[in-house]
């Protein structure tokens, strides 16, 4: 019996690639390599010193993906697979819902197809639009306020009607914060193919000379440095978020559960950045720019429902976040 995990080339599909591994489950991976480099399967294999079977495979290639159910004994998905950049989406809203929810079906149908009935998805703290309170819960409303955020929504909701019509399947939503850092042996870590928007990578992109300009988005936001704040977790702690999970699914006899993956404490840009200016003993020269467009204020989660359900808890805190990050950023050039 195996997992299969789809997109587990890319940044949070690597890392849970190697915390499977080394807690002894059998793994098959598929990626396309839309956005990741065959080298992550490779860090996978040297870091866990374990093998795995690899499809290269679009989501979107239906009988790529019954290819690799008919193949192998598939016992549970995780499904990281889909396009993740939300200005992207909004440019292009119709290239996110055909790839993001047409991969998603074809997946969900070659299982049904084979008998696999228990999935866990990738899904974000997007799903909460612009919450009216932090900590978050799972129970809070949910929203979509872009198009990629959409498509994470629609896939929750049909989860959850999936498995309303049919009580034994098991459905995991796995709400993720902002998962940064890396593995600590430098050798997988977030590799974007194209050009970066999320805070981390940008900060990345500006210590090694690659930009000009970093700017914290607003300081006049109502936070106590003005800055905007977000639960940043360590990927490797996002990763054995999944590996309790798989081990919840296993348990479960059906059920359509969400979890929050963060850790509970938000932090400002600016402490980010100063954490990384201070840890990597490195001037980031940045400066303070303008807000950037549907930023909430403050976002941070309330994790302790995953702490009780699932036996999980973050352990790693921002200074490994940053180290890590850039560690990996030194050994990739
Ligand atoms: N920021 C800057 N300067 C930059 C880039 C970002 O100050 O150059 C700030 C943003 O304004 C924000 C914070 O850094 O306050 C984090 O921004 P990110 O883009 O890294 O992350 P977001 O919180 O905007 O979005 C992330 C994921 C989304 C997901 C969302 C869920 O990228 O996929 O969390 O809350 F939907």
């Amino acid at each position: 019996m195996s997992l299969l995990v789809t997109g587990g080339a890319g940044f949070i599909g690597s890392h849970t690639c190697v915390e499977l591994l080394n807690s002894g489950e059998e793994i098959v991976v598929m990626d396309n390599f839309f956005n990741s480099t065959p080298k992550a399967l490779d860090g996978i294999r040297q870091i866990t010193g374990r093998n795995f079977k690899f499809y290269e495979a679009d989501m979107l290639d239906k009988s790529a993906v019954d290819k690799i159910f008919s193949e192998n004994n598939i016992e549970q998905v995780i499904h990281f697979a889909g396009y993740k950049c939300v200005p992207e989406s909004v440019k292009k809203p119709f290239l996110y819902y055909s790839n993001n929810i047409r991969g998603t079906l074809n997946i969900l149908e070659s299982m049904e197809k084979y008998g696999c009935r228990k999935f866990v998805f990738s899904s974000s703290a997007t799903v909460y639009g612009i919450p009216d309170a932090v900590p978050v819960r799972e129970d809070f409303p949910l929203s979509a306020i872009n198009p990629y955020g959409s498509t994470k929504l629609i896939i929750e909701n049909l989860c959850r009607e999936m498995q309303r019509a049919d009580n034994t399947l098991t459905m995991i939503l796995l709400r993720y914060f902002n998962p940064v850092g890396a593995h600590s042996s430098g050798l997988i870590g977030e590799a974007p193919t194209g050009t970066p928007n999320n805070l981390m990578p940008i900060v990345i992109e500006k210590a090694l000379g690659k930009r000009d300009r970093l700017a914290v988005a607003g300081n006049d936001y109502p936070t106590p440095d003005g800055s905007c704040i977000r639960d940043y977790i360590h990927v490797t702690d996002l990763a054995k978020g999944h590996v309790a999970a798989v081990k919840k699914a296993r348990e479960l006899k059906g059920g359509c559960p969400a979890y929050n993956l963060g850790t509970g404490r938000g932090y400002s840009v600016f402490e980010i950045l100063d954490t990384f200016e201070r840890v990597n003993n490195i001037d980031l020269g940045y400066v303070v720019g303008e807000r950037r467009e549907g930023d909430a204020p403050e976002i941070y989660s309330d994790p302790s429902f995953a702490e009780k359900e699932l036996g999980w808890k973050a352990q790693l805190g921002i200074e490994d976040m940053c180290k890590d990050a850039w560690n990996f950023a030194k050994k990739s050039i």
